[in-house]
């Protein structure tokens, strides 16, 4: 039975092929206008099902190169019976560029992003000039990009980046005992990460 929550995206649009990809349509997907979070590379979907059950005036989007990973957190969704959380089996920087709209989403999370810790593979992170780019155009005024990560040479090259543009403000991280948290978060409890909370200019 084909679930409400189940929001599949073709594999094709993983691919490099750019044109003629339609932008989501927010309203129809949820069925209500709501502001947008996106929690990209949502793991098992924890963190964004908690967030989904803590703001159900908020609509949440995760996205999860893992179909298994997506299927998990959209059968926990249903048991849950949380109306506002929706999954794309997507990659995460296709999803940016060319699935949400511009000025559509409040904040997207990046929490413990594959740090490719070799030198040849730093091509491959998530976080450069060109994903920021996308992120600001998606976000709406005054949104917010929140990454963690636990891998310093990440951190590091995260902030340079971050640190040359003036399109971002940088606000204090959260401190809120009660507001959910990662898997990776959890399983790092203890150890010094590298947070940003980047507000759109
Ligand atoms: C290290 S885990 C972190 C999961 C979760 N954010 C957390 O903090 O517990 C990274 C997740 O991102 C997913 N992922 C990695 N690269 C991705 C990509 N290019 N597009 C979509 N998902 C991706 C992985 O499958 C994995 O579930």
């Amino acid at each position: 039975m084909p679930s409400k929550l189940v929001q599949p995206v073709s594999d094709e649009l993983t691919s490099t092929a750019t044109s003629g990809v339609k932008a989501l349509d927010l309203g129809a997907m949820f069925g209500r206008h709501a502001p947008l979070e996106v929690d990209l590379g949502s793991g098992h979907g924890t963190f964004l099902l908690e967030m989904a059950a803590k703001f159900p005036e908020r609509n949440f989007i995760g996205t999860e190169k893992y179909g298994r990973r997506v299927r998990k957190t959209i059968r926990c969704a249903e048991d849950r019976g949380l109306s506002n959380a929706r999954m794309l089996k997507v990659e995460n920087a296709f999803a940016v560029r060319l699935l949400f709209p511009p000025e559509s989403v409040e904040v997207f999370h990046v929490a413990f992003p594959d740090p490719w810790p070799k030198r040849r593979h730093w091509p491959r992170r998530l976080i450069n000039r060109d994903f920021l780019d996308t992120v600001h155009r998606a976000l709406r005024a005054d949104g917010e990009l929140r990454v963690q990560t636990d891998h310093a040479g990440y951190g590091e090259w995260i902030e340079e980046i971050v640190s040359k543009r003036a399109d971002f403000t940088r606000l204090d991280w959260l401190d809120d005992p009660d507001y959910p948290r990662t898997d990776f978060e959890r399983r790092f409890h203890g150890q010094e990460f590298y947070r940003a909370r980047l507000r759109k200019v």
